[in-house]
């Protein structure tokens, strides 16, 4: 058999942290390696394959289109395209009335600073420290780290940090040239680290008071990831722009920019494109993500989300200092050996994911069931009990 992990490494730039693991096959909640063993899939590709792997309707749907058509230019009226457009602006409400479909969720980003500029004339922004928006040039102004940023600065615009859930620092850092804050429900990549109670809501009052908009990054919350459709729906904001990406379209590449119509008049014709933006395999991806997620899937996802938060804050082991989350996104935070604790894990076949410096992030498929939930806690409690402590 031919050695993939080798010619990955010599073919493929290696901006990639290297997990020393070659998966060729998916199927339900597991990904296979060549030799066909089973890994239990906590992590759904940093949050995309919501559905896990090779779900029928996801599959049929996808079939049936890659043989009707692929692709087709935005320039041109497609049903896939603008049924998927109707349906999501539906699904999101909160005065949200048109998408701009792209591919990433850097891109949904790129876009909606694009778009705030257009609508309010302005060209400073607000960002949390902490947060993460991707590493496209205008998304990384906005991503907070120096490992992300420094190699690359001066970035693009005039982007203050201000830390995440202070509405006095937000307050503060408004000014009359700020076109928007950029700000996700929940910070993921920062180590899931939950809002206050009232902060979105408070800061799309505090944005709107001051005429910057408020940009809600739902690209790793939103789509059922918290058991809502949105994460920032648990606050019945009126929305500015929202930003999707990442399960979309099931797992195939679709991401979307959500604006309300004061929003849509200001963006002219041809000021932001992109040749496979809603293409038509891409939307029938999310028409089927949108038949997916009813409102049992959503309460499964709450359900199981509480289940397994239930059973990791069981687990006694010095080196947890915390376990937090909200649905099917889920932090453990530890003292030390973070790193040690997912290689670990992925010898006893379960895969998992970083976020922060100090978290084990968990974002598995929405079909995970409590078995599964049961088998991935005995482990990490296994693995936590087989490293020492310090
Ligand atoms: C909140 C958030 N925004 C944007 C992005 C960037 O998405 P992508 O990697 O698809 O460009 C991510 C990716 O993790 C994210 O978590």
């Amino acid at each position: 058999m031919k050695d993939y992990a080798f010619l990955q490494r010599k073919y493929v730039v290696n901006s990639y942290v290297n997990r020393g693991l070659t998966l060729v096959a998916g199927d339900g909640v597991h990904l296979r390696d060549p030799a066909g063993i089973a890994y239990l899939d906590l992590m759904s590709n940093y949050g995309a394959n919501i559905f896990g792997y090779g779900h029928p309707t996801l599959t049929s749907r996808l079939e049936s289109q890659i043989r009707t058509l692929t692709t087709l230019h935005g320039s041109f009226a497609n049903d896939q395209r603008a049924e998927a457009a109707q349906r999501l602006v539906g699904r999101c409400g909160g005065g949200l009335a048109q998408a701009f479909f792209s591919n990433s969720g850097t891109e949904a980003n790129e876009a909606a600073l694009k778009f705030a500029v257009l609508a309010t004339g302005r060209k400073r922004f607000i960002a949390c420290r902490n947060g993460y928006h991707g590493k496209t040039l205008g998304a990384l102004s906005a991503t907070d780290g120096p490992k992300f940023r420094s190699a690359f600065e001066p970035l693009l615009w005039d982007f203050a940090f201000i830390p995440f859930n202070d509405l006095e620092a937000l307050e503060a850092a408004l000014q009359a040239e700020t076109a928007a804050f950029l700000v996700e429900p929940i910070q993921g990549e920062g180590g899931i680290i939950l809002p206050d109670p009232g902060y979105l809501a408070k800061a799309a009052e505090l944005c709107r008071s001051r005429g910057a908009l408020l940009i809600l990054d739902e690209v790793q919350t939103g789509l059922g990831r918290t058991g809502r459709f949105l994460a920032s729906q648990s606050e019945n904001l009126i929305y500015d722009l929202a930003t999707l990406g990442k399960g979309l379209g099931g797992g195939i590449p679709a991401a979307a920019t959500l604006v309300t119509p004061a929003i849509a008049d200001r963006i002219p014709r041809s000021s932001h494109t992109s040749t496979f933006g809603g293409n038509p395999l891409a939307a029938a991806g999310i028409l089927a993500t949108l038949d997916l997620l009813n409102e049992s899937l959503l309460s499964h996802v709450r359900e199981m989300g509480a289940y397994f938060l239930e059973r990791l804050r069981s687990i006694r082991s010095e080196l947890l200092v915390c376990v937090r989350g909200q649905g099917l996104m889920i932090g453990l935070e530890v003292a030390a050996m973070r790193d040690e604790i997912l290689k670990g894990l992925q010898k006893e076949r379960v895969l998992a994911i970083p976020a922060s410096d100090n978290v084990v992030r968990f974002l598995p498929p929405f079909v995970i069931e409590k078995p599964h939930l049961d088998e991935a806690a005995d482990k990490i409690e296994k693995v936590l009990s087989s490293l020492p402590r310090n």
